[in-house]
């Protein structure tokens, strides 16, 4: 499963990136506000340190204008994926920009439905928010389980099902048991995966005993 991170803090992209664990990275209007800098700009930097696909925006919802937006974002960098709302001018979009070898990640998937509408506009990947359903006491895993087995059934389906909205290192794990080809998580939740407290504590015993010994390794 690829690990993408939820996040337009470039410090924090360039941190983990550090790590060798990210594939690429999601972004959204509402996370880019948080940073205060010229969106392009940021995208541009992004792409610098990340060689994976890196999510952009479009913000008009008419066909027209998502694809000048989206003209202006894929000639930032190569690796910029053009991330459109599911609404039928978003799906229109996505179509066009897909057959001219542009990547597409479909965002606000909520439904196997709209998941269907994703693949067959060509998507490079959908987006469904599993949190955002828990919020509202529904399983956002199930969904995932449903669409990753409808893909299942058609070769001619080549969307990948990118698990976003992601709150804990346990719907890391669900999703992949279920077998979905990505998750976008913030960076604390990435960071919260490595944690266990007995292998904290595992640590400082060895520590503890090791010095014991007065030994050095170098
Ligand atoms: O990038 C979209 C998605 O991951 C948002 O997550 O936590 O705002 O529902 P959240």
């Amino acid at each position: 499963m690829k690990f993408f991170v939820d996040t337009a803090d470039f410090n924090e992209i360039k941190d983990l990136a550090s790590t060798g664990m990210v594939d690429g990275v999601t972004t959204n209007p509402s996370l880019a506000a948080k940073q205060g800098m010229d969106f392009k700009e940021l995208i541009g930097e992004i792409c610098k340190v990340v060689s994976g696909p890196v999510s952009a925006e479009v913000t008009a919802s008419d066909y027209e204008t998502m694809m000048k937006e989206a003209d202006v974002l894929r000639k930032i960098a190569r690796n910029v994926t053009i991330k459109v709302p599911l609404t039928p001018d978003g799906l229109k979009t996505c179509r066009a920009l897909t057959s001219e070898g542009t990547m597409v990640n479909v965002t606000l998937c909520f439904t196997a439905g709209q998941a269907i509408l994703a693949a067959k506009a060509g998507a490079t990947f959908v987006s469904p928010f599993v949190g955002r359903l828990d919020d509202l006491g529904v399983n956002g895993m199930q969904l995932i389980e449903d669409i990753v087995s409808i893909y299942q059934n058609y070769d001619s389906f080549k969307t990948q099902v990118l698990v976003a909205s992601v709150r804990s290192p346990q719907h890391i794990v669900d999703a992949a048991r279920i077998g979905a080809d990505v998750m976008t998580a913030p960076p604390k939740v990435i960071r919260q995966l490595y944690n266990h407290p007995l292998t904290a504590s595992g640590l400082k015993t060895f520590a503890e005993d090791w010095a014991k010994t007065g030994q050095s390794i170098l």
